[in-house]
């Protein structure tokens, strides 16, 4: 019932974390004021399936998923099994694990590009990774890269030129390009003639289709100035395909990175490629870590992958983001409210469109807030994560709540109360923007 849900045990624990943990979360796109602070779930005690319970213990279907790592849904049985099982023989030795081998084998039967791999933790790791074998491989220095690959200094270099706390002389090996333009990457790969290592890019965002021909233009321009292509998997990956993006462009890079959905929430990256790439540069650079082989997160991506295989998970994915995409649009329509969906099902992302920029922020505020209070989670902008558990009813509830919540949104648009009727608190970092 929409007003009825508190989260006075989040807002508390929230006032103590506040004062422990610089920006109060570990992720930033985790932080409670990138939602609607005050009127939405900050802390999270319980999940299954597709649903997630915070620690007032008020039930939500989510569409936040971790940000993307959840793909078959939370607790999945095969997956927590194999979890349990290994964590009863051990969670990392000195001794190699079994399951890197069996792990390394099903990546290779499922991507393309695989043909040797490593495993590390985060998206992070694993595209620095790839970097440092593209340089070593190519003795070259110069990285061409478009969208964001992590936290680390090689880069952060690129973003906001450069993050502060990054050394300035990094941004000299790093350049950027104009999203699907394939003349601004051919300038730059003339620009930087000899000297361009690898072309990095994730095969689809969230916020647009990819124009035909695009990948293979990439491809083509890569294979002429002799740059290895490399694409960020970690959001396609093991969500549009079984293969990721390099699947469904029918387009196979030299180097891929996968994190989010490799293990269905435990933390395994994997950075894999051609033989002569990966063999020549691991034996040439140090790429070592000490988790590198922990076997709980093993076995839960050796769990998850066999069911990527055997079960229909993207098909399912695929569809059930196809249904909430056009009933998203739907609503919109009916309520006079523009809200738009963008990208590919799997992933979708969602924008307001009102001209008025803050109009459109606070409405955005609002949508989260009235949807949580009818217990749907969604993000502000997508993306729109959907796992294997989100099935008819989850569907259902969710385009209820979008139903009413856009009509509560309409009048207050109508009548000028939108600022009004939001319940968010104000903190101090509140006026910071995390969109
Ligand atoms: C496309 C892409 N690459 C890399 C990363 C970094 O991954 P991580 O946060 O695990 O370091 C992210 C994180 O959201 C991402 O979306």
């Amino acid at each position: 019932m929409p007003g009825h849900r508190s989260f006075d045990r989040s807002l508390e624990l929230y006032a103590r974390a506040y004062e422990l943990i610089p920006g109060g979360s570990q992720t930033n796109s985790k932080r409670p004021t990138a939602y609607a602070y005050g009127a939405f779930p900050i802390y999270a005690q319980d999940a299954e399936g597709a649903r997630i319970q915070d620690v007032d213990g008020n039930w939500y279907v989510d569409y936040i998923l971790g940000l993307g790592p959840i793909t078959l849904g939370y607790c999945y049985p095969e997956v927590d099994d194999a979890i349990r099982e290994q964590l009863g023989r051990g969670i990392i030795y000195g001794l190699l694990s079994p399951l890197e081998v069996e792990v390394a084998e099903r990546v290779c039967e499922m991507v393309p590009c695989a043909e040797m791999v490593r495993f590390l933790k985060g998206g992070a790791e694993v595209t620095g990774a790839a970097a440092r074998i593209a340089r070593a491989c190519t003795g070259r220095e110069v990285i061409l890269n478009n969208g964001y690959r992590g936290w680390v200094d090689g880069w952060g270099a690129q973003y906001s030129g450069p993050e502060k706390g990054v050394p300035g002389c990094l941004a000299g090996v790093i350049d950027g390009w104009d999203r699907y333009d394939l003349g601004s990457l051919e300038a730059k790969l003339q620009e930087h003639e000899g000297q361009v290592a690898m072309v990095s890019i994730d095969p689809a965002s969230g916020g647009s289709t990819v124009p035909e021909g695009f990948h293979q233009g990439v491809r083509e321009l890569c294979d002429r100035y002799g740059a290895l292509l490399m694409y960020d998997e970690i959001v396609t990956g093991f969500r549009m395909a079984a293969g990721g993006g390099q699947e469904y462009f029918g387009v196979t890079p030299d180097l891929a990175c996968f994190a989010k959905g490799a293990a269905n929430g435990m933390p395994l990256g994997i950075v894999c490629g051609r033989a002569e790439i990966m063999r020549k540069a691991i034996d040439d650079v140090t790429i070592s870590v000490t988790y590198g082989g922990e076997a709980l997160s093993l076995a839960a991506g050796k769990a998850a992958m066999d069911v990527y295989r055997a079960e229909p998970v993207f098909d399912t994915i695929w569809a059930t983001g196809e249904r909430l995409m056009q009933g998203f649009e739907e609503l919109g329509e009916k309520h006079g409210v523009p809200l738009h969906c963008h990208g590919y099902a799997p992933m979708s992302s969602q924008t307001i469109d009102y001209e008025d920029k803050e109009l459109a922020r606070d409405v955005w505020t609002l949508l989260l807030q009235e949807m949580a209070q009818r217990g749907v989670l969604l993000r502000r902008g997508g993306l729109l994560f959907i796992t294997y558990s989100h099935g008819e009813a989850e569907v259902e509830e969710t385009l209820h709540a979008l139903d009413a919540s856009l009509a509560v949104i309409a009048e207050a648009v109508d009548d000028g109360t939108v600022k009004k009727r939001l319940r968010v608190t104000d903190v101090q970092e509140s006026f910071r923007s995390f969109t």
